[in-house]
């Protein structure tokens, strides 16, 4: 499967929302990632259905949205409704967590689950058959810009081989501090949608820092001998 790359708008301009997602589409951006904070799961609030909605009416590519919330069962059905493609939920808050999956495939979007860092693998042994992607979190969720927690890279070879042994192809997700020199560490360790915020928006030009992402991203996939030196 090939790499995708999924801009997160939380550290773009929150005024001018259309024109950074015009601008990471033009960059080749695959999907539009878009962080849904309440203050109760994390520290930090942000955005809800309606800016997902109007989101929606002007972003070409499908919107993976990322749940950070304490109740996300409360809200997955107003997100769907409101455009997303993709919805991911953390295994943390969630006792019921093959209800939720299958309740964001009944609604007809992708089901993902999130681990944070301090949350094992085997978290995901009993729902590894089940889901449509992992996203495994690198840096501890609430806000852009915090540095890559190292640790991830070994997670992510973890959740491949524990969703290879599902017989599960969904792709591994990898969001948090993700630039263009660690990205290549992921990509090999078996990520394929890579998230980035603060490396695309906090670039100067979101357009170009999204094709670099992408080139550095499908670099790591390329042979050994096709690699540059
Ligand atoms: C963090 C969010 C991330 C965030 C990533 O809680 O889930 O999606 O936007 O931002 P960077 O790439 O700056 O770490
Ligand atoms: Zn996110």
């Amino acid at each position: 499967m090939s790499v995708l790359i999924a801009p997160s708008i939380l550290s773009a301009d929150f005024a001018a929302l259309g024109e950074a997602i015009a601008a990471v589409e033009r960059g080749g951006a695959d999907l539009i990632h878009v962080d849904v904070m309440d203050g109760h799961f994390v520290p930090n609030i942000t955005i809800g259905p309606p800016v997902v909605q109007s989101i929606k009416r002007v972003a070409v590519v499908p919107l993976d949205v990322h749940l950070m919330i304490t109740d996300p069962d409360r809200y997955i059905d107003a997100f769907v409704q409101a455009g997303a493609a993709m919805v991911s939920v953390h295994v943390e808050v969630l006792p019921h967590l093959n209800r939720t999956v299958h309740a964001i495939k009944a609604l007809g979007a992708k089901a993902g689950v999130v681990l944070n860092p301090a949350t094992p693998v085997g978290a995901l042994e009993e729902i590894a058959g089940d889901v449509d992607f992992v996203l495994v979190m690198s840096v501890n969720p609430g806000f852009g810009g915090q540095r890559f927690l190292p640790r991830s890279e070994v997670k992510v070879r973890a959740v491949r081989a524990l969703l290879d042994r599902a017989g599960n192809q969904a792709p591994v997700e990898i969001d948090g501090g993700i630039d263009c020199q660690n990205v290549g560490r992921v990509v090999l360790a078996g990520a394929r949608l890579i998230v980035a915020g603060s490396a695309i928006f906090h670039s100067g030009d979101p357009e170009r820092a999204t094709r670099e992402l992408r080139a550095a991203a499908v670099g790591a996939t390329a042979p050994p001998a096709a690699r540059p030196a």
